[in-house]
């Protein structure tokens, strides 16, 4: 593989304004990278010093591999430094959350009033019977509560399993069954682009044989408001009225886990990545401090939904473990036009500002004179998340957004990961195309298949080469899934994506090595859409590829054998599409349906998406040997 992927790299860098750089928290990268390479339990205990623990730890790391332990013994709660530490140090009043919803509505939440709610919605969910170690599936839109249920979970020590509020029935009914949640919390319904989108009847068809739920929990945001029928229904609010008001955070252990969140694989049905509580919150307080850059002052913008990693470490746990200010938002990018995010930016004062990239082409797209009407002066660091940005994308970015002065860092990570892995230091050169180089404490290396390292230039396998503290403990139900990511290349972690090395050590991410599809930076397993699809009864076998699109980075197509009986139409080929878009929901949805009559196969029976996307995109099929017919 190692020819295939050479390319020829572009070696030119941007700096941002310098002063950036004397004002930031890492100041000097290379130093404090090397350092963390003499000693990374060192390096990693001092960052777990600045955050409060009940108990200590007896020992940094126990590596067993492919099994981490991070602050053994140590006892916490994640809530504790993301609320009362601020309520009891002087950011008692200080804005926690500023919300704004679709219709332009308002809400500003200081810390005092979010450890309050945090509190009371913990007393409702134990008065509901929910235990330490009890799985409670979080499927709200982008609200204040969607939050206060996220930490109202962490305090009782209930394990989180958000599920993105865009997400079809199916979809949401495996990840109640395979966590076996007790709870759902939800909301009547979302609000996209002026419309409403009902969540609590997705929830209703969800939950049909999933005995595991015991009640459903919903907040009722709409007039007039909806009745709640069950016995096992209850309201958001209610739950929250005659209890007591102080809730102590239940004592946790630095391993027990914390949350589990899905995402896609190339087989099978999506993995509940499992994150524990310590050391995922070090490794987000960590990197939203030094690779965000976040300080006292600012407010912080990140575009993405709790649903995803991106907002659970970078919306909630890492800012808030640092007492920031964030704004959170239900608007969508184009919604009421193209200038409501900078409009946001402008009257908020936003400082920090993290992204996706395919937010950032469609901006792109609809002209430079959107952006100008607003002062984005405030802006001081901007960031890119979810998949590769192309230097175009950077490049507009660097200039039109941060005006030539903002660092852009490109933070490639994982679901896996819990927090940033590689990117470019506030104020070290940036190069367009390239994520930048691993954050300190992080050792990764480009590798070909035997786990060897391949030469600066030419391509290979993204590992990460030593445990971090906010790694996955496991694939929850699934060990052996787990394991596979430390045993598929050496004893490495094995990331999944392909990626190439300057130089200098700076890192360019070429794509996935698997069939995980990135839709506008959200990961969409291949198998995931061709089971959807198998579901609809014209089905007999289908096939999804992701195609380069300029906008959302893969486009999803799918290729489908019809029962017999069935014949193909533009209707039949409509249908298709939208019976995904109803199970899966939007985001899974195919832009394109190919009705065929057979699909390429390996002798032991699998479909080979490789060869029919290189004879989509009329590229060299490579080898062809495991090929039945
Ligand atoms: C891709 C999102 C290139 C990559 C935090 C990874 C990226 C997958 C980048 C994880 C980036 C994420 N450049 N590719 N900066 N960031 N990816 O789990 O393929 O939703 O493996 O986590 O997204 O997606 P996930």
């Amino acid at each position: 593989m190692s020819e295939k992927f050479d390319v020829k790299l572009d070696s030119k860098s941007y700096l941002p304004d310098p002063s950036v750089k004397e004002n930031s928290w890492m100041q000097d990268y290379e130093k404090v990278y090397s350092e963390s390479l003499k000693d990374p339990e060192k390096h990693w205990e001092n960052v777990a010093e600045e955050l409060e623990w009940f108990e200590k730890w007896d020992k940094v790391m126990e590596w067993d591999h492919p099994y981490a332990k991070w602050f053994t013994n140590a006892k916490m709660n994640i809530t504790h430094n993301c609320l009362d530490r601020h309520v009891f140090n002087g950011r008692r009043n200080k804005v926690a959350m500023i919300w704004v919803g679709d219709n332009g509505a308002e809400q500003v939440i200081t810390y005092r009033q979010l450890y309050r709610d945090v509190m009371r919605f913990s007393n409702g969910l134990k008065s509901l019977g929910v235990e330490k170690g009890d799985t409670v599936c979080i499927y709200m839109p982008q609200v204040p509560e969607q939050i206060v249920a996220m930490l109202a979970c962490a305090r009782i020590g209930a394990i989180h399993s958000v599920v993105f509020g865009g997400f079809g029935a199916k979809a949401l009914h495996s990840r109640i069954k395979d966590a076996q949640a007790k709870i759902v919390i939800t909301a009547d319904a979302s609000l996209r682009r002026g419309k409403r989108i009902d969540l609590k009847s997705l929830v209703d068809e969800a939950v049909v044989n999933a005995s595991c739920v015991e009640k459903i929990v919903v907040l009722r945001r709409m007039t007039p408001q909806m009745e709640l029928f069950s016995e096992i229904e209850v309201d958001f609010y209610e739950i929250m009225e005659d209890v007591e008001k102080e809730c102590e955070p239940e004592i946790m252990d630095s391993e027990d886990p914390l949350f589990i969140l899905y995402t896609s694989g190339t087989t099978g049905p999506a993995k509940g990545i499992v994150h524990t509580c310590g050391g995922y919150m070090v490794g987000t307080y960590y990197t939203t401090k030094n690779v965000l850059d976040l300080k006292e002052n600012d407010v912080m913008w990140c575009t993405a939904d709790p649903g995803w990693i991106t907002g659970h470490s970078y919306i909630v746990y890492g800012p808030l473990s640092m007492g920031a200010t964030i704004l959170i938002s239900e608007t969508t990018p184009d919604y009421p036009d193209p200038g409501v995010w900078w409009s946001m930016i402008e009257e908020f004062d936003v400082s920090v500002f993290y992204t996706a990239p395919t937010a950032i082409r469609m901006f792109m797209r609809m002209g430079e004179e959107w952006p100008g009407k607003y002062n984005l002066s405030s802006l001081r660091i901007l960031g890119s998340v979810g998949e590769p940005l192309n230097p175009e994308a950077f490049k507009w970015y660097y200039r039109v957004i941060g005006k030539e002065k903002c660092p852009v860092l490109d933070t490639w990570w994982q679901t896996e990961t819990g927090m940033h892995m590689l990117t470019t230091a506030v104020g070290e050169p940036m190069k367009p195309g390239f994520t930048g180089r691993p954050v300190p404490g992080v050792v990764v290396d480009v590798v070909d298949e035997n786990g060897d390292p391949v030469p600066a230039g030419t391509g290979g396998f993204l590992v990460i080469k030593q445990p971090w503290p906010s790694m996955m403990r496991t694939v929850y139900g699934n060990d052996e899934r787990y394991r596979q990511y430390w045993t598929t290349i050496q004893n490495y972690y094995s990331a999944g994506d392909l990626a190439v090395r300057d130089e200098d050590g700076y890192i360019m991410i070429q794509g996935r090595a698997d069939d995980v599809l990135i839709v506008a930076g959200h990961n969409i397993g291949s198998a995931e859409v061709e089971s959807a699809l198998v579901s609809h009864e014209a089905v007999a076998e289908a096939a999804v590829i992701g195609k380069p699109d300029p906008l959302k980075g893969d486009s999803i197509k799918a290729f489908v054998i019809l029962r017999m009986g069935f014949n193909s139409s533009d209707k039949l080929r409509l249908d298709l599409m939208y019976h995904v878009r109803m199970n899966l929901g939007p985001i899974a949805m195919p832009s394109e349906v190919e009705i065929v009559d057979s699909l390429p196969k390996t002798r032991s029976g699998k479909i080979m998406r490789r060869l029919l996307k290189a004879q989509e995109l009329g590229m060299d099929p490579g080898d062809v040997s495991s090929l039945e017919d």
